[in-house]
């Protein structure tokens, strides 16, 4: 199995996304997959210009000479494909939509019916990836996933593939958190993240009971907010800049 993991946080190698896809791809690789963990970051993807020059005059292919061409081949040429962000204003990063604009020329522009009734364009090749989503966000509480969940359901049907895993983690800046305290819950997350990539590779899901573990905050959001808020007076006493009031 070819899993190729296409990270869009500008943050690049030091996110929480690219812990997050390490290890899953760690566990993946230790199942015998064939893992690659691409930082969109480092790449130059330029914005889709709207021409469909992709359609008509060079069908499956852009007329932006940029990474985009290597990183579509990478897609097309894998049997998984990891889409992961952090949520930025409830949705993927303005890397990552570039990026997702830019799978255009993947399909042909003609249009048809599915099973179910809806409309979508008309499949360019054979075969599509399955997609993994892994994301991050802020925020205490897994409900701030949910426009990101639908939207990749819908891109993902739209591509002729499917969502089959999804590892969504909240308060999530506590991965790269170096406070000692939370190290044990850092390293246990870790290894659920690497038992998820095993469990996928070998059954072609991840279990429920991972998930689960994986969907839980390393800590109790409340616990979390209190010693989050303490951390941001401190930043702003460093510059002698007064916090608003906060319970
Ligand atoms: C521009 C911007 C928008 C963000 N929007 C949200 C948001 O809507 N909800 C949320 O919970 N966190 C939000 N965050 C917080 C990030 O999701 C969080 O910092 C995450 O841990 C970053 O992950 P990374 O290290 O993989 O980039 C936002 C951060 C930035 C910089």
């Amino acid at each position: 199995m070819k899993i190729t993991a296409f990270n869009g946080s500008p943050r690049g190698r030091n996110s929480n996304t690219g812990i997050m896809v390490s290890e899953f791809l760690q566990g993946a690789e230790k199942a015998g997959a064939e893992a690659e963990q691409v930082f969109l970051s480092e790449k130059k993807i330029g914005n889709c210009m709207g021409c469909f020059k992709c359609w008509i005059s060079t069908p499956g292919k852009c007329v932006l000479r940029d990474d985009m061409a290597d990183l579509l081949e990478k897609i097309i040429t894998s049997d998984v494909i990891v889409m992961a962000t952090p949520l930025y204003v409830d949705g993927v990063t303005g890397i990552f939509k570039n990026f997702m604009d830019r799978i255009l020329p993947l399909v042909d522009p003609h249009f048809e019916e599915d099973e179910n009734g809806e409309y979508r364009h008309v499949k360019r090749y054979e075969k599509y990836p399955k997609i993994v989503v892994v994301s991050n966000c802020g925020m205490p509480g897994q409900q701030h996933f949910q426009t990101l969940k639908l939207h990749f359901r819908r891109m993902a049907r739209n591509f002729h593939s499917e969502v089959v895993a999804e590892i969504y983690l909240d308060s999530g800046e506590m991965l790269r958190s170096p406070v000692l305290i939370l190290k044990p819950h850092i390293l246990k997350y870790k290894k659920n993240l690497s038992r998820a990539g095993v469990e996928f590779v070998n059954n072609g899901i991840i279990s429920q009971r991972t998930s689960e573990k994986l969907a839980k905050p390393l800590i109790p959001a409340r616990v979390f907010i209190r010693e989050a808020n303490k951390h941001w007076d401190r930043e702003l006493a460093k510059l002698n800049i007064p916090a608003p009031e906060h319970k």
